[in-house]
């Protein structure tokens, strides 16, 4: 079976009825999203805050009920996706350009459940650009004083256009040499006037469940 399908789907384990789940964004927890489907067809009650519109739809089409933050306050648990992991389970994400919602509503969440492939398991954050949602105005302003952070930073193209988020940012997707403290980053990132918000998640996860090669499964505890 498939890294991510096999981590995706044992994420449900988690989900108990009557809960108000996080539903994140990606090619793992499609298939936490998809599993949820099959069980709220047979009966499970729970509803579902999304963070893309492409997770909504998909939501959607898998029966899921939905709800938004003006009718609840509190999420159960969110179960999300990741582009890096460290030892510590700090978390890159924003691969997909869905940070921001992500981030709030893993923030809304009493537990933060991540699922990934092994391949995403790393000593270090920052082998992958990390993704930064920007305001289109001061654009040229704003990526001047992230590369003063001391990485690369591009605009994310997409068909040949400027990448927009669901908010109608743009992200840039900024190359560290490695980031070492993930947390001083994150505040000196989002000091500068035009981030709105950064791909960095620290001292937020739960569980990290990674898919392996042979089909098994295993899940690292966090202090989240
Ligand atoms: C989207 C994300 C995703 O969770 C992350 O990119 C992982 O995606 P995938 O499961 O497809 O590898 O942060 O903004």
């Amino acid at each position: 079976m498939d890294k991510k399908q096999i981590a995706g789907e044992a994420a449900v384990g988690y989900i108990e009825d009557g809960m108000t789940i996080g539903l994140g964004s990606g090619s793992t927890v499609y298939w936490t999203i998809k599993r949820l489907g099959v069980l709220v067809s047979e009966g499970l009650r729970v509803s579902g805050i999304p963070t893309s519109l492409k997770t909504e739809k998909l939501a959607k089409a898998c029966g899921i009920p939905l709800v938004s933050f003006k009718d609840v306050r509190n999420i159960d648990i969110t179960i999300d996706g990741a582009d890096e992991v460290d030892p510590n389970l700090n978390l890159i994400k924003g691969g997909g350009g869905s940070l921001l919602r992500e981030k709030i509503v893993a923030f809304a969440s009493k537990s933060l459940i991540i699922v990934v492939d092994e391949e995403k398991l790393v000593n270090r954050l920052g082998n992958f650009p990390l993704p930064v949602e920007v305001t289109p105005f001061g654009i040229e302003n704003t990526l001047q004083k992230i590369t003063g952070l001391g990485c690369e930073a591009k605009l994310r193209m997409k068909d040949n256009q400027l990448f927009l988020t669901d908010n109608n940012n743009f992200i840039a997707d900024c190359k560290f040499k490695n980031i070492e403290f993930p947390s001083k980053l994150s505040i000196e990132l989002n000091q500068i006037p035009g981030v709105i918000e950064n791909g960095l998640f620290y001292d937020i996860v739960n569980k990290v469940i990674i898919g392996s090669e042979n089909s098994s499964v295993r899940t690292l505890e966090g202090s989240g």
